[in-house]
C-alpha cells in the first residue's frame, strides 16, 4: 500500500494560535494525528475583543512550541511531513504574517511544498474531517467574521448565494453577549443563558426575513436589544433576554436556510447535501433547528464536530490535503491577504443603501 499523505496545517489569522498534524484516509476523509489549539482569550479579556497587535505577539511567542508539541503527539517527524499548510486569509494581517512565515520557512527547510490555504475554506472542508461529503453541497457557513449561503461546486469552486448584509452571525452573539455584561467571547455563553430563560419574553425583529432572498441582516437586533438591556434589573430579565434572542436567531436562520436550499435546488442541484460550519455551527440549537428543516426538506445535514467548528489547524490541514492531491502548490512569495472571499466575483453587500 503507497504511503498516504502526511500534512503539517498552521492556523494563526485571529485569536487562535494552532497546528495540527492529519493524514488522508484509504476510505476517504482524514486521520487527526494531532490538532493542538492555544487560545488566547485570557491576553485580550480586559478589552472586550481581539487586539491585533497583542494577538500576533502571542503567536510569535507560542508558533514553534505549538508546532513541536502537535508533531510530538503525532508521533510524525519533521521530514515525514509531505507538505505544509498554512492560513493566507482573510484575518488580521500582523497574525496571518506569523504562521505564514513560519509554514514557508519549514517547506524551504525541509524541501517540500508550500500550500497557502483561505480560511473559509478550511471552515467550509471541516466536515471532510468526520465525513466523506461529495461536491455539490450546500454550505452555511457562520462565524465571527462571515455569515453566507454558498454552493460548494468543488476546491476553489464557490458561488455565494446570500450573505449577511452587516453584521456576522458571531458578531452578533459577541455583541448581545457584551450588552448583557458577558465577559468576551460571549457568544457561546449567550447560548448557556439562554437555556434558563423564556424565549418568548422579548419581541425581537427579524430583519429582512421576507425579502432579500437568502441575503441576512443581524443589526437591528443588536439595536433592540440595547433597548431591552438598558432597563433589566434582574438575572431573570438576563435569562430571558438571551433565550429571546437565541429563539429569533433560529427563527432567521430557519427560513433564510429554506430560501437557500430552494434556491440550490433551482439552480439544477440535486445532491441534498447542507453543511453548516464556523464557529456558530457549534449552537446546539442552531444544528437543531437546521437537522428539524433538513428532515423536512429530504437533505442530509452535515456538521463539523463541534470541537472543529471554532477556528483550528485540522480544518486548515483538510484544505491542504485536498489542494495537495490536485498539487495545487503555492509559491513562497504568496502574500498574507487580509481580504480572500471564496466567490471573488460576489458583488460588495454591506452597508446603508444596499438594494435587495
Ligand atoms: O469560526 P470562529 O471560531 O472564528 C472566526 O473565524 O470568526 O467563530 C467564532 C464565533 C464567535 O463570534 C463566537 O462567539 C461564535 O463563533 N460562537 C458561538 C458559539 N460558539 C462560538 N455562537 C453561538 N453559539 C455558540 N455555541
Ligand atoms: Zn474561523
Amino acid at each position: 500500500m503507497s504511503k498516504k499523505p502526511v500534512i503539517l496545517g498552521i492556523e494563526s489569522s485571529c485569536d487562535e494560535t494552532a497546528v495540527a498534524v492529519i493524514r488522508e484516509k484509504s476510505i476517504g476523509g482524514a486521520e487527526i494525528l494531532s490538532n493542538i489549539i492555544s487560545s488566547q482569550i485570557d491576553v485580550h479579556k480586559e478589552f472586550g475583543g481581539v487586539v491585533p497587535e497583542l494577538a500576533a505577539r502571542s503567536h510569535i511567542e507560542k508558533i514553534d512550541i505549538i508546532a513541536q508539541k502537535a508533531l510530538e503527539v503525532s508521533n510524525i517527524k519533521l521530514e515525514d511531513v509531505d507538505a505544509i499548510a498554512a492560513t493566507a486569509g482573510p484575518g488580521l494581517i500582523v497574525c496571518l504574517s506569523v504562521g505564514l512565515n513560519f509554514a514557508k520557512a519549514i517547506s524551504a527547510s525541509i524541501k517540500k511544498p508550500f500550500i497557502a490555504v483561505n480560511h473559509l475554506e478550511g471552515h467550509a472542508l471541516s466536515p471532510k474531517l468526520n465525513s466523506d461529503v461529495e461536491y455539490p453541497y450546500l454550505l452555511l457557513l457562520i462565524s465571527g467574521g462571515h455569515s453566507q449561503y454558498l454552493l460548494v461546486e468543488g476546491l476553489g469552486k464557490y458561488k455565494r448565494l446570500g450573505t449577511t448584509i452587516d453584521d456576522a452571525l458571531g458578531e452578533a452573539f459577541d455583541k448581545t453577549a457584551k450588552l448583557l455584561g458577558i465577559e468576551f467571547p460571549g457568544g457561546p455563553q449567550i447560548e448557556i443563558l439562554a437555556k434558563k430563560g423564556n424565549p418568548n419574553r422579548f419581541d425581537l425583529p427579524l430583519p429582512i426575513i421576507n425579502k432579500g432572498g437568502c441575503n441576512m441582516s443581524f443589526a437591528g437586533l443588536k439595536t433592540a436589544v440595547l433597548k431591552i438591556a438598558k432597563n433589566i434589573k434582574e438575572e431573570d430579565d438576563k435569562y430571558d433576554l438571551a433565550a429571546s434572542f437565541q429563539r429569533t436567531i433560529e427563527k432567521i436562520i430557519y427560513k433564510k436556510s429554506k430560501v437557500a436550499l430552494e434556491q440550490y435546488k433551482k439552480i439544477g442541484n440535486t445532491n441534498n447535501k447542507f453543511v453548516i460550519a464556523g464557529g456558530v455551527a457549534a449552537n446546539t440549537n442552531i444544528r437543531n433547528i437546521l437537522t428539524k428543516l433538513c428532515e423536512e426538506e429530504k437533505f442530509d445535514a452535515i456538521f463539523p464536530p463541534i470541537e472543529f467548528c471554532g477556528d483550528n489547524a485540522a480544518m486548515i490541514a483538510v484544505a491542504g490535503l485536498e489542494k495537495f492531491k490536485l498539487k495545487q502548490f503555492s509559491n513562497l512569495d504568496f502574500p498574507a491577504k487580509p481580504r480572500w472571499a471564496l466567490d471573488e466575483n460576489a458583488i460588495f453587500l454591506k452597508g446603508a443603501g444596499v438594494k435587495l
